[in-house]
């Protein structure tokens, strides 16, 4: 099974690289920032402490994987309640399992998984064989957020989606259990300036060089 992982802070550009990947070669796209966002929301939603480790597992042991609606989970609110939950180690271990297995075994007919996140290429699939991560400066990130939850329709405000990204990067970058850090192995990459175009050509050179040689006709574009 091919698994391809992305890696790094909010507004890098991973998760746009993560479909289009995925897309492209015909394999699993999984998000794993909305299994997080998914628990941090069904605390909200329940009235959950974010700080009660027992009720946040067992909340965590139900995601329902197919059923996550990516619009209602994509504001900085809920954000920043996934970024709460997800320095709790036992609520990462109840995650780790699901990841694990759909990385392995994706829905019937995907030839392999994208996966992006935080911990992908560390924790989650170490042994993948292609990893990236991705950085960007924190103001072209906060643009590019501002600009993905204005076209679903969605307010942002450009200062306030700047503070809260930047908090979150401090926690998700300074927690204990699986911070986020780039994997020695995975190949890095500033979007800073970068076209979504420019980062798919980068990705897919690199994924050509190590992918069967017979699905390359899949990565064409990239010669
Ligand atoms: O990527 P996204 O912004 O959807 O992630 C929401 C939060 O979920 C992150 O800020 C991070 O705290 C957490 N997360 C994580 N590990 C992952 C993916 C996301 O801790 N693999």
């Amino acid at each position: 099974m091919m698994i391809i992982t992305i890696d790094g802070p909010a507004g890098s550009g991973k998760g746009t690289l993560a479909r289009r990947l995925a897309e492209d070669l015909g394999f699993y796209h999984l998000d794993t920032g909305l299994l997080y966002r998914a628990v941090g929301y069904a605390a909200l939603e329940r009235g959950v402490d974010l700080g009660n480790e027992d009720a946040l597992v067992a909340l965590a042991a139900d995601v329902p994987l197919t059923q996550l609606n990516k619009t209602v989970l994509a504001g900085e609110v809920i954000g920043r309640a996934a970024s709460d939950v997800a320095k709790m180690p036992r609520v990462r271990v109840a995650l780790l399992d699901l990841q694990r297995r759909t990385a392995h075994r994706p829905p019937a007919g995907k030839q392999g998984c994208v996966l992006d996140g935080r911990d992908t290429g560390t924790i989650i699939c170490p042994d993948a064989p292609v990893k990236f991560f991705l950085t960007a400066c924190l103001h072209e990130r906060a643009s590019r957020r501002v600009a993905e939850l204005t076209s679903t329709g969605q307010p942002a405000d450009f200062d306030q989606i700047y503070q809260m990204l930047q908090a979150r990067d401090a926690q998700d970058a300074g927690r204990s259990v699986a911070p986020l850090r780039k994997a020695a192995d995975a190949h890095a990459l500033d979007t800073t300036h970068l076209t979504v175009e420019e980062i798919l050509f980068f990705a897919k050179t690199i994924v050509r060089d190590i992918m069967d040689p017979q699905r390359l006709d899949l990565c064409e574009g990239a010669a």
